[in-house]
């Protein structure tokens, strides 16, 4: 076990379900965690609930939309200006979108919030991390994986849109891309590893707006795992020593081997120089 006190550490979707409960229990061990929530107002809600319990969680709320490359700049360079030291990256933020959504920036929203949101913030924080011993980027993905598929000819799913086909894309791009950072950063002290946190009782599929979905997660609610159960990987990996570098973990720290497309480490490349490419011709 790590201490992970007074580390610096940076949370995307804070707010809600796993994300929140990951906050919660690294300040309680003394981390300073950056909640970057996409609204500010619902960080500031699940901040001051965190401090109810835990009055001296060091917390602080960015704003952080993964939908949109200008929003992701933005709280990289805020932060950078704020700090000079980063200890963990958690890629938490997940969507799931009940029809064909696309991001400000023309990405299908799955893949666009899920990965490349996430892609983009971590080659923007980067440079922070390496300063740092031990340091590590641990990313959210599921299970799901294992039924994704990536393919660069309908990569925006305009002829071929589904749910399940999106979410699924989303986490399989979650692993490559972790497979990817892991090589790329071999000769670093950075670790990059993924995680299937389980099936979990959280606000995932809800629908924001209009509360669809979450009829589905009261009946299911008795069988799933609770929010605090389905953080209990990602606290693992932030306060262990013992990573594997590309490593995909699930149960509360245990290892598991890839599987499939995940193991094309030809096709994490290409995802990894695809997503450079398209952020680059946005601009960014
Ligand atoms: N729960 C499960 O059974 C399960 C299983 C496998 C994998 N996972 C993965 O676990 C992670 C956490 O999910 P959860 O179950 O805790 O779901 P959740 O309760 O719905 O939390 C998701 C978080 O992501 C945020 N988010 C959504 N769109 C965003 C955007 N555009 N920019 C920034 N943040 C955004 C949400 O913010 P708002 O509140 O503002 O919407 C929320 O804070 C996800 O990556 C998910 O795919 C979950």
């Amino acid at each position: 076990m790590f201490s992970v006190q007074d580390k610096s550490i940076i949370i995307t979707g804070a707010n809600s379900g796993i994300g929140k409960e990951t906050a919660e229990v690294l300040a309680a061990r003394g981390a300073h965690v950056t909640m970057a929530s996409r609204s500010v107002d619902r960080g500031e809600e699940a901040k001051a609930d965190i401090l109810k319990r835990i009055p001296y969680a060091q917390l602080e709320v960015g704003q952080c939309d993964l939908s949109s490359l200008a929003s992701v700049a933005a709280f990289a360079a805020a932060y950078q200006e704020r700090n000079n030291k980063l200890y963990a990256l958690i890629n938490n933020a997940g969507v799931v979108t009940t029809r064909r959504e696309m991001t400000e920036d023309g990405f299908e929203k799955m893949l666009g919030v899920n990965h490349i949101g996430h892609f983009y913030l971590t080659t923007q924080l980067l440079p922070l991390l390496m300063r740092e011993d031990n340091a590590r980027v641990i990313t959210l993905s599921s299970g799901a994986y294992k039924w994704g598929d990536i393919d660069f000819a309908d990569p925006h799913l305009d002829r071929t849109f589904g749910i399940w086909k999106g979410y699924a894309r989303s986490k399989l791009a979650n692993v490559l891309f972790t497979v990817e950072l892991a090589r790329r950063l071999k000769t670093s002290f950075v670790n990059a590893v993924s995680v299937h946190p389980g099936a979990a009782s959280t606000e995932i599929g809800v629908d924001r707006e209009t509360g669809f979905g979450k009829k589905v997660h009261t009946v299911l609610r008795p069988i799933l795992k609770s929010s605090r159960e389905g953080a209990a990987t990602t606290i693992h990996l932030a306060s262990t020593r013992e990573l594997i570098n590309g490593g995909y973990y699930y149960e509360g720290g245990k290892r598991q081997e890839l599987k499939g497309k995940a193991l094309d480490a030809d096709l994490a490349k290409e995802l990894w120089e695809w997503g450079e490419k398209e952020i680059r011709q946005r601009g960014f």
